[in-house]
């Protein structure tokens, strides 16, 4: 929770105060919006892990803890899967919490929905007995998630699951040649970007498996997806919307990491004139997607 990233990682950056100038210009909600178009544009993938997790949890969800809930994407989605549950939401953004609580009451769900204000690494405030841990894209931006991984375990009853969702990295939206005279602009901005979280989330793409195994956590589900959407998989009109977020957020952290030229190209992509991402026929939103879902042991073995 240290780490000053000038702007994040594609769909799931920090909404930092330590921004860089470029994001500064941006309105606060930004990585919310990501957060929720992101989840309308994978929304079958989202739902297919929820079930998933249900299938596991042989019917006992009732207490649900999302741990870096955000806007609220795995809460909502989550509510859905288990009509008789309640979510903690935690997350320790009270930006974050506060849209969350905004959409809860727009849909009627606030009385099955409690948001916690805290360092999830640290301590899960008045959880005891959860039957199901939610962390998704926040792991890695946990100072030490080794050591989250007690505070987890002990939030969870003896049976309970822990789904960890994670990614790689911003998604890619363009064709090499998106804009002619810079091909290649796409993977420069990424090499770069890749640069900047090996220093700032050092534990972005982290496989997680060993270190739920060392928490005494029993790995059951591991999966891997790589995600494509394109014109042939009607791509929604929203995604224009969500690659101009996202790569306005990169042009933000990239800016003295790129050369001029690159930046000036990027800038070609969010201008509002003829390349801009938002009117393009030609976006495939790309995307690796990791999931695990591990079991605090039903018997501890005391
Ligand atoms: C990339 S967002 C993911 C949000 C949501 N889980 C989703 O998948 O849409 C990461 C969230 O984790 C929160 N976060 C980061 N560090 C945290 C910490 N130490 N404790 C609690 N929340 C944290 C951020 O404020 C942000 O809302």
């Amino acid at each position: 929770m240290t780490h000053h990233v000038s702007a994040g990682h594609g769909p799931h950056g920090h909404q930092d105060s330590h921004a860089h100038a470029h994001d500064t210009e941006q309105p606060r909600d930004d990585l919310a919006q990501i957060l929720d178009l992101d989840a309308e544009l994978f929304a079958a993938y989202l739902d297919s892990v929820h079930r998933k997790i249900a299938e596991l949890s042989e019917g006992g969800v009732r207490h649900i803890v999302d741990l870096g809930a955000g806007s609220g994407t795995g809460t909502f989605g989550l509510l859905r899967q288990f009509p008789d549950a309640r979510v903690t939401a935690v997350d320790s953004s009270a930006d974050m919490l506060e849209q969350l609580t905004r959409t809860a009451a727009a849909r009627n769900l606030a009385a099955r929905v409690r948001p916690v204000l805290a360092d999830a690494g640290e301590s899960l405030p008045g959880v005891s007995d959860a039957d199901l841990v939610w962390a998704s894209a926040s792991l890695h931006h946990l100072d030490d998630p080794a050591a989250a991984m007690d505070v987890i375990f002990a939030a969870l009853r003896p049976g309970g699951l822990l789904a960890v969702a994670e990614l790689d990295g911003q998604p890619y939206f363009l064709p090499e040649d998106a804009v002619p005279d810079r091909p290649g602009l796409e993977a420069r901005c990424r090499t770069a970007l890749t640069a900047l979280h090996a220093e700032q989330v050092p534990h972005l793409g982290s496989d997680w498996g060993p270190v739920l195994a060392a928490a005494g956590f029993g790995i059951e589900y591991e999966q891997t997806e790589q995600l494509r959407l394109d014109a042939d998989s009607a791509l929604p009109e929203s995604a224009g919307q969500y690659a101009y977020l996202v790569l306005r957020r990169i042009r933000g952290a990239v800016d003295g990491l790129v050369d001029a030229a690159d930046l000036a190209a990027l800038d070609t992509l969010l201008d509002g004139g003829a390349r801009d991402v938002r009117h393009r026929d030609d976006l495939v939103v790309r995307t690796k997607r990791q999931l695990w879902i591990a079991r605090r042991p039903a018997v501890t073995g005391s």
